[in-house]
């Protein structure tokens, strides 16, 4: 069965960055899921590959680009290839890749702040200046920069994490202001702890469970609740919503203890 006729993204020409696994590849499943046409980018193009299938193998239109995003010369590039592919423009964009490394203050080394920040922050920057005259052709858009509950509140060891994920706030609001003249929307999710591999690799069993016992939601969220989020961000549900932070943490940032 195909989706593309129906579906809240019907249709529409969906990029996501870093959709190899984790919250990527719950967001690329669930675009896909309503109807959108999902161009699948990551660094991995041997993760890619096995996603990308399970994609295409439940009826949807994905292909895969192995790509890094930090690279403006292959980020313009990677869009030109995007809209002929597809013949037709980019309509969602979910700027989703990250590349971390949590240290302390000492160890910090220029060559990991430098990747981080390609990655996670720079990339936006490029894959926006790329999206943006597509969405313009169109006739609109919407964007969905993935940032983090360490932007409103500190962790151990996250200095770098911290700033990067408080610029992509930053960043979600003045592109709103930007592109709101062309109809192209600039939002951004923030989650808390979601269960990925990424994440639940960082810690250690007691932590998990220290964690887990501090939230209000008594759990960590999965990458299907992320990707709920970004779908009602991503189509015209969401059409007066513009430059917001969204969060999606269980009620971890508003409780008291
Ligand atoms: N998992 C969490 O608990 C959590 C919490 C808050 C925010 N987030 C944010 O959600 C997003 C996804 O998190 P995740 O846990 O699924 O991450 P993840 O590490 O599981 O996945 C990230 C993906 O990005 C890809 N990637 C890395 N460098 C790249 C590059 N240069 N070019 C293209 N792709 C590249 C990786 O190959 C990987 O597939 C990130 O922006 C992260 O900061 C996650």
């Amino acid at each position: 069965m195909t989706h593309a006729s129906s579906g809240r993204m019907a249709g529409r020409v969906c990029v996501v960055t870093g959709a190899a696994r984790g919250i990527g590849l719950a967001i690329a499943t669930r675009c896909a899921a309503e109807g959108g046409r999902v161009a699948c980018v990551d660094l991995s193009a041997r993760r890619l590959k096995p996603a990308v299938a399970a994609i295409v193998g439940s009826g949807a239109e994905a292909r895969g680009y192995a790509v890094d995003v930090g690279r403006r010369s292959d980020v313009q590039g990677l869009f030109e290839r995007i809209e002929s592919d597809f013949g037709a423009p980019v309509a969602v964009l979910v700027n989703n890749a990250v590349w971390a490394r949590f240290q302390p203050l000492a160890e910090i080394d220029e060559e990991t702040v430098d990747k981080m920040f390609a990655v996670g922050l720079e990339a936006l920057i490029w894959t926006t200046q790329a999206a943006a005259p597509q969405m313009r052709r169109g006739g609109g858009g919407a964007i969905v920069n993935l940032c983090s509950t360490s932007a409103l509140q500190a962790m151990p060891n996250s200095i770098t994490y911290a700033a990067l994920k408080a610029g992509v706030l930053g960043l979600t609001r003045a592109a709103a202001i930007e592109l709101s003249p062309d109809r192209i929307r600039v939002n951004a999710i923030v989650p808390g702890m979601i269960g990925t591999p990424a994440s639940i690799g960082m810690f250690d069993d007691a932590t998990i469970v220290a964690r887990r016992s501090r939230m209000p939601l008594g759990r960590f969220g999965e990458p299907e609740e992320i990707a709920a989020v970004a779908v009602f961000l991503a189509n015209d549900e969401s059409s007066y919503v513009q430059g917001a932070a969204l969060v999606a943490d269980g009620g971890w940032t508003v409780a008291a203890i």
